[in-house]
């Protein structure tokens, strides 16, 4: 049977990826936030998994306004960098696992989860960029990646209560996979930060690391915090951490309430206009 053996959470500010592009990622601003990633970059090369199951927003790229999933399983063999205005970034292309992903479709949406089917999908720095944090610039991506888009642009936006449940759900899912596949969840986004409005530049340090504590070690609680808290607390596109609670909901339930091991944790602001925040828990 397949098994979720880890999960990662990471911000995926765009700067970030035009920082590695542009081969700026040694200068003393941007040293200081890829610092953080060297052991992660180190881990994921002892810890390559058969598949990464990425939880991410598109950001008005691949899904307009004309049209907005809640939740959307990419189900198709592969998956373009998306222009986002300044050409699509020099990536390697996004090798999917169509198998995998339309099981884990199956038994969710059997789970009353709707999700959207989408079978041709751009992914934009929402996705690209927390691989390139992870991986570096490599010729390509270490395994197959499932691209699934969490709406945190328009509201409404679905409540951190149902993101948890819905990891647990996606958790039920990969164990009911009949090979032995290791599966890594990310979650992605956040942590505070606001691009607009009178509150523009908001950071948060004290919410966001008390945001990382509760989600290491009581998530169920912290999946009860309304939206409107995030907003407020976090800044308009804080709320992108709710993605961080469907990661969290597929980890062993036994970790539902007390801690997993906590293999990695780095904070630091700033990155372009956000908090850059960074977990890797193991399941043991
Ligand atoms: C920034 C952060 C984001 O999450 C995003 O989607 C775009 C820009 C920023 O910090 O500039
Ligand atoms: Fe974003």
């Amino acid at each position: 049977m397949a098994r979720i053996t880890a999960s990662v959470y990471t911000s995926h500010v765009p700067a970030i990826g035009a920082a590695l592009d542009l081969g700026k990622t040694g200068e003393p601003y941007w040293r200081k936030v890829f610092a953080g990633y060297e052991f992660s970059k180190a881990w994921l090369r002892d810890n390559t998994p058969d598949v990464i199951f990425l939880v991410y927003n598109d950001h008005a790229t691949a899904f307009s306004l004309e049209m907005i999933p809640t939740f959307a399983i990419g189900c198709a063999a592969e998956f373009q960098p998306a222009d986002e205005g300044w050409g699509p970034r020099p990536v390697p292309v996004v090798k999917g696992h169509p198998e995998l992903a339309a099981h884990i479709a199956q038994s969710v949406i059997q789970d009353d989860f709707d999700l959207c089917i989408v079978n041709k999908m751009a992914v934009d720095h929402g996705l690209t960029v927390p691989l390139s944090l992870m991986c570096g610039q490599p010729q390509a991506w270490p395994c197959p990646v499932i691209p699934f888009a969490v709406n945190v642009v328009q509201y409404p936006v679905p409540s951190g209560r149902r993101c948890f449940n819905l990891g647990r759900a996606i958790r039920k899912a990969v164990e009911s996979y009949d090979r032995p596949l290791k599966v890594q969840i990310w979650g992605t986004g956040g942590m505070s930060h606001q691009l607009q409005g009178p509150r523009a530049g908001l950071i948060n340090r004290e919410f966001d690391n008390t945001f990382l504590d509760r989600l290491i070690a009581d998530p169920a609680d912290l999946a009860n915090m309304p939206h409107i808290d995030y907003v407020r607390e976090a800044g308009s596109e804080g709320i992108e951490l709710v993605m961080w609670l469907i990661a969290r909901g597929a980890m062993s339930g036994e970790f539902d309430k007390r801690a997993p091991r906590v293999a990695h944790r780095f904070y630091h602001v700033p990155a372009s206009n956000t908090a850059v925040g960074h977990l890797i828990l193991e399941n043991t």
